[in-house]
């Protein structure tokens, strides 16, 4: 291949990335490529950069993930208000994702008392620096279609972690089961009549089931509370970044919405 080709699959790669929503790459280790090159002249490598010390130091001081749920549900049953658990999450330092390179919280964005609560996967990188869910481009197509289903004002927005996973990786089990008690109490506290849960790693972790987004989107299923003590209707649907990359599954996230939107507007309680 010619170096001019080898450029341009290298930039296609890139933008393919890019597209897909991967900002960074992260090696378990530094590498000191610097020290690489001085080796190959033959000049004496500089000793390997130290692990950054902030992340090292909060790393060893995370208590375990049981720990962590036991903190996370304490202070979630203990916010009386979505401020109040707002700000419990801004403090909470036992979630491994907040060392792992996120720039703050991201918790919520839509009216405090809503008809329907969307829950996505994670903030990515708009968000990390907005600290509001959902303002990148998957979530300006997410308004979007809100807004062509009526729905805008309707929608309280979340997502199943807080805090962006480095490189937009999906967030592990044990990162959601930390943030798991902050969802239910803001889904206590905003009282929606359905869910909709987009995307596979949402709808895996609100339903607890292993089932792949195709087969099991645009199908209600009964949501349960930890306790078992609340119940909702809720509904998956393709992630609005899954669009993005694929256009023509659009119709099907579209015909996810009016089936939400026909039980929504079904008489029942207000919002
Ligand atoms: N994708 C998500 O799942 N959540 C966001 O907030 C943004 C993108």
């Amino acid at each position: 291949m010619s170096l001019d080709a080898h450029r341009r699959a290298t930039e296609s790669l890139i933008a393919f990335w890019a597209d897909s929503g991967v900002d960074a790459l992260y090696g378990d280790e530094p590498f000191d490529r610097l020290a690489e090159g001085a080796q190959r002249l033959q000049v004496k490598a500089r000793p390997p950069e130290p692990t950054p010390l902030k992340s090292a130091q909060a790393r060893a001081a995370s208590p375990d993930i049981a720990d962590a749920l036991a903190a996370a549900r304490h202070l979630a049953a203990a916010a009386g208000t979505l401020d109040e658990l707002a700000a419990v999450i801004a403090g909470f330092e036992a979630c491994p994702l907040r060392y792992d390179g996120a720039r703050q919280a991201v918790f919520s964005r839509g009216p405090h008392a809503a008809s329907l609560m969307v829950i996505g996967e994670a903030p990515g990188a708009e968000e990390d620096s907005q600290g509001i869910p959902f303002v990148g481009r998957a979530g300006k197509l997410l308004d979007r279609m809100l807004a062509a289903a009526g729905l805008t004002d309707r929608a309280f927005i979340t997502n199943t972690v807080f805090w962006r996973p480095p490189g937009n990786r999906t967030p592990t089990a044990s990162e959601q089961a930390v943030c798991a008690p902050f969802v239910e109490r803001a889904i206590a506290l905003v009282q929606p009549r359905v869910l909709l849960l987009a995307g596979a790693a949402s709808a895996k972790a609100l339903l607890r089931r292993e089932d792949g987004i195709l087969s099991i989107r645009g199908r209600w299923f009964e949501w349960r509370s930890e306790d078992g003590d609340m119940e909702l209707p809720a509904m998956p649907t393709l992630h609005p970044a899954f669009l993005l990359r694929q256009p023509a599954a659009k119709k099907k996230a579209w015909q996810d919405l009016l089936t939400l939107t026909e039980r929504l507007d079904r008489p029942g309680r207000p919002h």
